[in-house]
C-alpha cells in the first residue's frame, strides 16, 4: 500500500477487503513473515475491528479511510518484524485471551506443556499454594488460578512494567483478589520460611550469544530480561533450582520450563542439589524435551 496505490481513482479501485489482502500477504512474506495470510487477516481483523472469519464474508467491502491508514500502520509495523501479539495487543493462550504489550513476552504453545502437569498436579490438593516465577504476562499464574479454583496464587517478576500487565489480566479474567504479585529478584520478595505445593517457572533460559541468531520477531522486539539466560543460558534456572528447595512444601513439585538442549543439564543440576527426588522430563507435543518435573523430597 504505496501511498500512490491508496489513492484509487476508478470505482473498481477501491481499496476492498479483498484488495487490501492480496496486496498485504505478498508484502509480508516478502519482509519476512512466515505466516503472511495469517498475518494480514489477523491485522485486518483489527482494523475493522470483527473477528477474523468475518472477514470471508466481506470480502467486497470497502475500508474506511480510519480503517486503511491504520491497516498501513500495522503492515508497515509488522514489516519491521513486529510481533502480531503486540502490533492488536493480546494473544490466546490455554484456551484465554491475554493482553501483551512489549514489556511482556508473548505466551507460547509450548508452555501449555508446563500447564497440563501442574493442573494434574494441583487437582488433587485442597486450596493448594501456588507460586509462578518470572510470571510476564501472568499467562500461568491466572491460567493455574482459573483452573484450580481452590488455589491461593503468588506470581514474582523482576520487571515491574510485566508485573503491572499480569495485574491488568488477572483483572480482565476475574482473579485479580486470588492472585499476590509480587515484585523482585527470584524468591527474594517471600519470607524465607514461606512454603508452597507447587512452584513453576518459565525463565529466560536462552543463550546470550544465541539470542543473535533468533527470529527479528524475537530478537528485536521482545523484552531481552525474558530472553537472556547468561552465557549457557542456565543463569536464572541455576538460582531457581538452588532456591527453590527452600520453598517447596514436603512433597511439593516444580516445574521448570527449558530449551530442549538443556534437559541433561537441568536434570543433572536437580539431582546434585540432593532435595529433589522422582525427576522427570516431560516432552511438548512436537515430543521435544520441554518441563522438567522434580519433587521436593520428605
Ligand atoms: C520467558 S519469560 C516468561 C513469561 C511468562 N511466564 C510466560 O511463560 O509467558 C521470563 C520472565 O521472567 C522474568 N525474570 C527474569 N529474570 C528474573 C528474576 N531474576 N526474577 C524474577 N523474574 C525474572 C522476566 O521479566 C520475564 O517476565
Amino acid at each position: 500500500m504505496s501511498d500512490s496505490e491508496s489513492t484509487p481513482s476508478p470505482a473498481t479501485d477501491v481499496w476492498t477487503v479483498r484488495r487490501i489482502l492480496d496486496w498485504t500477504i505478498p508484502h509480508l512474506k516478502k519482509h519476512g513473515s512466515e505466516s503472511p495470510r495469517l498475518d494480514a487477516e489477523i491485522l485486518l481483523a483489527h482494523a475493522r475491528s470483527c473477528q477474523r472469519i468475518q472477514l470471508y464474508t466481506q470480502f467486497d467491502s470497502p475500508l474506511t479511510d480510519e480503517q486503511r491508514t491504520m491497516m498501513r500502520d500495522l503492515v508497515k509495523r509488522r514489516s519491521a518484524a513486529e510481533p502480531v501479539a503486540y502490533l492488536v495487543g493480546h494473544r490466546e493462550f490455554f484456551g484465554l485471551d491475554f493482553r501483551v504489550t512489549s514489556d511482556v513476552l508473548v505466551p507460547r504453545p509450548d508452555t501449555e506443556t508446563l500447564i497440563v502437569e501442574a493442573i494434574e498436579r494441583l487437582k488433587s490438593l485442597s486450596q493448594p499454594r501456588v507460586l509462578d516465577v518470572g510470571t510476564g504476562s501472568g499467562c500461568i499464574a491466572i491460567t493455574l488460578a482459573l483452573n484450580c479454583r481452590q488455589s491461593q496464587v503468588s506470581a514474582i517478576d523482576l520487571s515491574a512494567a510485566a508485573l503491572e500487565i499480569a495485574h491488568q489480566n488477572a483483572q480482565k479474567h476475574a482473579v485479580a483478589d486470588r492472585i499476590r504479585f509480587l515484585h523482585g529478584d527470584l524468591f527474594s520478595p517471600l519470607a524465607m520460611d514461606e512454603q508452597f505445593d507447587l512452584i513453576s517457572s518459565n525463565p529466560p533460559y536462552i543463550a546470550s550469544a544465541e539470542i543473535e541468531t533468533l527470529q527479528p520477531d524475537v530478537r528485536l522486539h521482545e523484552p531481552r530480561s525474558a530472553l537472556d539466560g547468561g552465557v549457557d543460558g542456565l543463569d536464572v534456572i541455576r538460582r531457581l533450582v538452588a532456591e527453590a528447595s527452600r520453598h517447596l512444601a514436603s512433597a511439593g513439585c516444580l516445574l521448570i520450563e527449558i530449551a530442549c538442549e538443556q534437559a541433561d543439564a537441568v536434570t543433572q543440576l536437580m539431582a546434585a542439589n540432593g532435595n529433589y527426588a522422582d525427576i522427570v522430563v516431560l516432552k511438548d507435543l512436537s515430543k521435544q524435551p520441554r518441563v522438567v518435573r522434580a519433587i521436593r523430597k520428605q
